[in-house]
């Protein structure tokens, strides 16, 4: 299963690279052994109004999980991100923006996209937005979502991001959880030709009356199209901001300030508001965005990832702009309108440093050699992956295909609670093994532990944990530290538990597997299994219903939905497509079932506890290994739930 093939460290690099194999082995010794001197050193790379003088003050001890970094210095993100650039960078371009359609294009320099975010904040306090507010990002992948967001880092209001795929309901969810006070959105967003009616979606969730929180709403005009208009609430974008001041002063924030809310799935409940502070939060993106990518001054960079996950926060805006990068955004998908999209931009744009998902990678190279076909790529320096594990198979391609042979592939394991890269192989550092996450990046511990908890040393593969903090650990979940606590440090003592599992070799790479708790990971997307089933169970005509994911080429998993209905209900055609456009108007498109199983009964112990084990395996199709099936209350339906599956196919 895991391929051999072993790609050593380019000649260039293994002297050029900010951090090559030796000062790898020396510099992370350093930070583990003292990661206040290491972390002290690093913090000199952001500026800071008043400088701190205690590094790390972290507990992972069960009851007294507290997170502070840098605690008692000050500075302002979006500061960093821009004004200090200004002098010696204020002409350079910070983001180039290339629309859905091939012959939409913008581009912005540091002073401009300065003076808009100086702009919008100033239209935000006009609005009453103040330090502490919560302000929330419902945007298409135009430049104005990182105003938007820079804007919120200027004045102190945090920024809660909610992707343009959510329905009204997911949105409302996330606007009552945190009860925020504006939302920013659009008319319409387009992608791949496809329109995204935001500003409606916005209106269908701010019409429950349980929303009491938002007093206005902004709209950027993207297509010129949408329904209602609510002259009391609703705000133009560009009227506002043509009147506003073109400066706005930046708020002094204390480093452990609020910098952004992030709904994440679990594998219990509602999403959870990932809540990550500023300084902790800069220092880290700042540093691994530099040295994992090996990012020069010129290059640049294009992360493929929506600003409504964590891989747009923390490289596509944060971490790019605090390095003053050049940074494309794109608005489509990498196969609209030809096959060959994603490799023309990388031409039109020279695009250096290219870091992306297996998903699109998988879907590319399912297409074979028509999505390079009249490119070159010979721009390209460096290629990433992030999401999920990539295939040997796919790395391969990518690493032939897409990047001529030439470019190292940096694997970077991470998550939306951590940040920013932990795992991760450094290109001027390491040799590259497909579909391994190599090595842990400075400061970071990882272990793996049996289900007991036992750590395992050496080869072998189990739970993985993280031994200490790192400065950009989330802080908590919004309004809730007791499920924080909870859900990461309840399990394992003592430790951060990722909810993957990953193996070690004999080399000591790190290889992840995937997750270990109800949690899915669709195209790179984190849902959890529980979600889906309560946007189920909320259906008039279905009884009961468990989730499972199931392998799939392009998608890495799939999601197989049992159901049972209620009395009087048939299964049929028109049912099937019922449920799976609710589950769409309940969560958003990556939520939708691929597969439904509607049964009249499901697999449950004596005491009425779902097997899902039996369900995996039977979905998997591995029910001549189902194991021991005799605890079941009722084993017949095991049976008939085998013979369905095989209709259902
Ligand atoms: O299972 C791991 C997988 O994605 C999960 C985190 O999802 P999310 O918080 O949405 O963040 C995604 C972008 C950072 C992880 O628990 N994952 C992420 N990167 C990798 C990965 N699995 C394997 N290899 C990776 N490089």
């Amino acid at each position: 299963m895991l391929d051999g093939r072993r790609y050593e460290v380019p000649s260039d690099l293994k002297t050029s690279a900010y951090i090559t194999s030796s000062e790898y082995e020396k510099k992370y010794k350093e930070s583990i052994e003292n990661p206040d001197k290491f972390w002290n050193e690093q913090a000199r790379n952001i500026e800071w109004i008043k400088p701190f003088t205690k590094v790390k003050n972290t507990s992972f001890e069960q009851g007294k999980i507290d997170i502070k970094w840098f605690e008692d210095g000050q500075l302002n993100i979006s500061q960093n991100c821009l004004d200090r650039h200004l002098a010696t960078k204020g002409d350079d371009i910070a983001i180039i923006w290339e629309g859905d359609s091939p012959s939409l294009s913008r581009q912005m320099t540091y002073k401009e996209l300065h003076e808009q975010v100086c702009r919008f904040a100033n239209v935000l306090k006009s609005q009453g937005i103040k330090k502490g507010d919560v302000v929330v990002i419902y945007m298409p992948m135009v430049p104005e979502a990182a105003v938007a967001m820079l804007a919120c880092t200027r004045i102190g209001a945090i920024h809660s991001v909610i992707f343009g795929g959510f329905s009204p309901e997911a949105i409302a969810g996330r606007i009552i959880d945190s009860n925020a006070k504006l939302v920013i959105t659009s008319d319409e967003g387009i992608r791949g030709g496809k329109i995204i009616p935001l500003k409606k979606n916005v209106d269908a969730a701010l019409a429950k009356p349980e929303i009491t929180t938002v007093e206005k709403v902004i709209v950027f005009e993207r297509t010129g199209h949408h329904d209602a208009w609510h002259s009391e609430r609703d705000i133009w974008w560009h009227e506002a901001v043509n009147a506003a001041d073109p400066y706005c002063d930046y708020e002094v924030m204390d480093a452990e300030s609020p910098l952004f809310i992030l709904y994440t799935s679990g594998s219990t409940g509602k999403p959870k508001g990932v809540l990550h502070s500023t300084a902790g939060y800069l220092v880290y993106t700042t540093l691994t965005f530099k040295t994992v990518f090996n990012y020069q001054p010129k290059d640049i960079f294009w992360c493929t990832a929506d600003v409504g996950w964590i891989t747009g926060h923390s490289y596509l805006v944060y971490g790019p702009l605090s390095n003053g990068a050049t940074i494309v955004m794109y608005e489509g998908i990498p196969s609209y309108p030809t096959p060959n999209r994603l490799s023309q931009i990388v031409d039109k744009y020279q695009v250096n440093i290219l870091y992306t998902a297996p998903t699109a990678i998988r879907a590319l190279m399912a297409q074979g050699d028509v999505v390079v076909e009249n490119t070159h790529r010979n721009s390209l320096k460096l290629l990433g992956t992030v999401g999920e594990p990539i295939n040997p198979q796919a790395w391969i391609w990518y690493h032939e295909t897409i990047g001529n042979s030439r470019c190292p592939i940096v694997d970077t394991w991470w998550q939306t609670e951590t940040g920013g890269f932990l795992i991760t192989p450094l290109p001027g550092a390491h040799a590259l093994k497909p579909g391994a996450a190599m090595k842990p990046f400075f400061g970071v511990q990882p272990a793996l532990v049996d289900n007991e908890g036992n750590f395992i040393e050496g080869e072998g593969e189990g739970n993985l944990v993280i031994m200490d903090s790192w400065p950009s650990q989330a802080r908590t979940l919004y309004g809730d530290h007791a499920r924080f606590e909870e859900a990461y440090f309840a399990t394992f003592k003592n430790t951060y538990f990722s909810g993957d599992a990953a193996k070690r070799d004999a080399d000591g790479d790190i290889w992840i597997t995937g997750r270990v708790d109800d949690v899915l990971n669709i195209s790179g997307h984190r849902l959890g299994t529980a979600e889906v089933e309560s946007a189920l169970v909320a259906h008039p005509k279905i009884a009961e219903a468990a989730v499972i994911g199931v392998p799939h080429d392009i998608k890495g998993q799939a999601i197989y939905a049992y159901i049972t209905l209620n009395a009087g209900e048939e299964a049929d055609d028109a049912l099937y497509l019922e449920v799976k456009n609710w589950v769409r108007n309940e969560i958003g498109a990556i939520a939708t079932p691929d597969y439904i199983h509607a049964t009249k009964g499901l697999p449950k112990t004596r005491s009425g506890k779902i097997m899902r084990r039996i369900l995996r395996k039977i979905a998997c199709d591995e029910a001549d290994q189902l194991g021991d099936i005799s605890t079941l209350a009722d084993p017949s339906v095991v049976e008939k739930l085998i013979s369905e599956y095989k209709c259902l196919l």
